[in-house]
């Protein structure tokens, strides 16, 4: 079975996309979590974000393992190190660029061809698996999510403010809806839901039942 979650940065998406894979016994692909490794990767390569085809090539060459909770890198752990500011703004390059995508796009069906899964990402329901046996889209209000994400990152210990993390949340959303290639936007068979005011246990929940109706 494939269970598709969609939605824009912030959400809560990640947390609950990984519960639910669990409650479920489902694979998690943490499919941001790919964009966000290739943008290392080229980082600390020093290759122009750019240049199309070095990014494209780093996509080629780096071999990303998504191990339950944590991501890897060419063996290495970079769980956090994929979490930054830095890296999260920078990511943008990666997502718009079209080889990297196909890359990329290419090793997430392969894994559920493998098992079920629980894919989450921005183009999980409308590019990657349109035959998804369940599609959800999960979001919530713009302050909702640039909180949850500024408190993350305090809590990571970034220094950041209120100000510059919704200025990059809009930034980024609006690239998201607008790409070309895998833009975010709610398929029409996709199931919405708000974690406006929700509890993450409850978000969990509202997920699974989605998911058994869907059975
Ligand atoms: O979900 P997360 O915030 O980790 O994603 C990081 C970035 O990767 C997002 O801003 C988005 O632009 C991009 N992304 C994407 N397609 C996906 C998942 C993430 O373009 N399937």
């Amino acid at each position: 079975m494939i269970v598709t979650i969609d939605g824009p940065a912030g959400a809560g998406k990640s947390s609950a996309s990984r519960a639910l894979a669990a409650r479920l016994g489902f694979r998690f692909l943490d499919t941001g979590a790919m964009y966000r490794a290739v943008t290392l990767a080229a980082v600390r390569r020093g290759v122009d974000l750019e240049d199309e085809e070095a990014l494209a090539a780093v996509a080629a060459d780096v071999e990303i393992t998504l191990d339950g909770a944590r991501v890897l890198l060419n063996g290495e752990d970079v769980t956090r190190a994929v979490r930054t500011f830095e890296i999260t703004t920078a990511t943008r390059y990666a997502a718009d660029n079209a080889a990297v995508r196909a890359r990329l796009v290419e090793w997430q069906r392969e894994w559920a061809n493998e098992t079920d899964v629980v894919a989450e990402g921005r183009d999980q329901s409308t590019v990657v698996f349109p035959h998804a046996e369940c599609k959800i889209f999960l979001t919530a209000s713009e302050g909702v999510r640039a909180e949850r994400r500024f408190l993350d990152l305090v809590a990571r210990g970034e220094h950041v403010t209120r100000h510059e993390v919704l200025e990059k949340q809009q930034q980024r959303d609006s690239r998201d809806c607008t790409r070309t290639h895998g833009p975010l936007v709610k398929a029409p068979d996709a199931i919405e839901v708000s974690t406006d005011g929700l509890s993450p246990a409850a978000v969990v929940d509202r997920l699974l039942e989605i998911v058994e109706r869907c059975r």
